[in-house]
């Protein structure tokens, strides 16, 4: 990719349409997912190539459980059996891997596995791949606000401490916020994924499915950004596009 470009620190993946994938190839929906993995390990090499410092993505969100249990014990069982495969080849490329969501009611398979992960790959820095599982915006802003009230509650912080930093600080993981959002197979929504921290974000909405959305597609993805003019509330010529 040409050097000139600029990357997003932070990018925000919601990778949907695993199931129209495997559908409209006559296959069954959790081919979709077997699939996504794939296209996950080339993504996340790539990212760490071209320099993506913090991906956030969206696996699984708190309403995903809502779906068919085949479904999302397919799911759960995916997440375990790909996590064990593939963490130590990410590990060894310098990337920590970071998980976002609630613990309840996620099988205490997939509790040990990204708890093992997360402790494993701790000392890296590369690229921060931040897992959002069982994740939610509204679950978070609760969790983070009843985190906030037991330290009020013990004494420990004043209403005075209470910024906007405070807050950051308080949500599952304290990363920079979201540059760039990029949601597949053309849905226009966030589905819950990360309110707060995709304030200033650019959105882009690729018709591709997710299982398709190789480096070739992120790269196009990456020209789009560099298109695009931010101004965080200023004016033109203090624009700032990282
Ligand atoms: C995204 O693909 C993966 C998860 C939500 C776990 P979907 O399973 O939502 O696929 P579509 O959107 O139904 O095609
Ligand atoms: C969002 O996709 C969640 C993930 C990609 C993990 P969904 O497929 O669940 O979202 P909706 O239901 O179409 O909004
Ligand atoms: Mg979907």
């Amino acid at each position: 990719m040409n050097d000139e470009l600029k990357i997003p620190v932070h990018v925000g993946i919601i990778m949907d349409g695993n199931g129209r994938w495997a559908q409209e190839r006559g296959m069954v929906r959790t081919m979709g997912h077997k699939s996504a993995i794939n296209t996950l390990k080339e993504l996340c090499a790539h990212m760490a190539e071209v320099g993506v410092k913090y991906c956030s993505l969206y696996a699984f969100s708190t309403e995903n459980f809502k779906r068919d249990k085949k479904e999302v014990k397919f799911l759960m069982n995916l997440f375990v059996s790909s996590f064990k495969k593939e963490y130590i080849k990410l590990k060894e490329r310098g990337v920590r891997i970071v998980f976002s969501g609630r613990r309840e009611p996620l099988p205490q398979e997939v509790l040990d596995i990204i708890d093992q992960i997360t402790e494993e790959t701790k000392v890296n820095s590369d690229l921060v791949l931040n897992v959002c599982l069982n994740y939610g915006s509204h679950a978070e802003t609760v969790d983070m606000v009843k985190k906030i009230c037991e330290q009020y509650k013990k004494g420990d912080i004043s209403l005075d401490d209470i910024d906007e930093e405070f807050i950051q600080r308080n949500m599952y993981q304290d990363l920079p916020p979201l540059d760039f959002v990029i949601r597949t197979s053309g849905e226009l929504r966030l589905s819950n994924f990360m309110l707060y921290q995709a304030s200033y974000a650019e959105f882009y909405f690729p018709q591709v499915y997710f299982p398709d959305f190789n480096s070739e597609e992120f790269d196009k993805a990456i020209l789009e950004f560099n298109k695009r003019k931010r101004r965080f509330g200023g004016v033109e010529n203090e624009t700032k596009n990282s």
